[in-house]
């Protein structure tokens, strides 16, 4: 059998590190906020160049999270990638929310940016696209169609920590 993807063979390359970390926390006992979270908060912002970043439990907390500190309540649509991990979907949902469906692209899998538009109506108040498997969504057309339909736009970067488009880090946008 061939495995979907070989999730091993990345963590093989960090192993030592990830492990030590994970010794770390469980010798200090500090499982919740503490050292390692203000440094991974502050080494994140950095990284990006942003005032803030804030360390949550996990990637699906981070879109719920996301979800609801932008005001996105129960009955508002938000469109999402039907091509994606089940979180985005599992966050619009627990929110109270519809996801609605706009689909992919054969070539990469995410978003298609020319077919969101169509997926407009009035009851839509949000966008969360998926880089997946490390490739950009095409950020340019999607920020322009969130700004002319005054959407909130959430990108879940799980999958592309790090990633560029367009020589820039994903996740920095006005
Ligand atoms: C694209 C995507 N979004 C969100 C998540 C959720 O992350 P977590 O498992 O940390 O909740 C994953 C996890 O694989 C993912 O691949």
């Amino acid at each position: 059998m061939i495995p979907f993807i070989d999730i091993n063979k990345e963590i093989e390359i960090f192993r030592s590190e990830i492990v030590s970390k994970i010794n770390k926390v469980l010798f200090n006992a500090q499982f919740i906020l503490g050292e390692e979270v203000t440094l991974f908060e502050a080494t994140v912002s950095e990284m990006f160049g942003i005032n803030y970043a804030v360390g949550v439990g996990s990637g699906t907390d981070a879109l719920f999270l996301a979800l609801k500190a932008c005001g996105i309540k129960e009955g508002d649509v938000v469109l999402t990638s039907p091509f994606s991990f089940i979180a985005p979907t599992e966050a619009i949902v627990n929110i109270g929310a519809i996801p609605r469906y706009v689909d992919i692209k054969p070539e990469t899998f995410n978003i298609d940016e020319d077919k969101i538009e169509t997926a407009i109506d009035e009851k839509t108040k949000a966008i969360i696209v998926t880089h997946l498997f490390g490739n950009p969504c095409e950020m340019d057309k999607i920020v322009e169609i969130a700004k002319k339909y005054n959407l909130i736009l959430i990108e879940d970067c799980t999958q592309a920590f790090g990633s560029k488009y367009k020589g820039n880090l994903l996740v920095v946008l006005d």
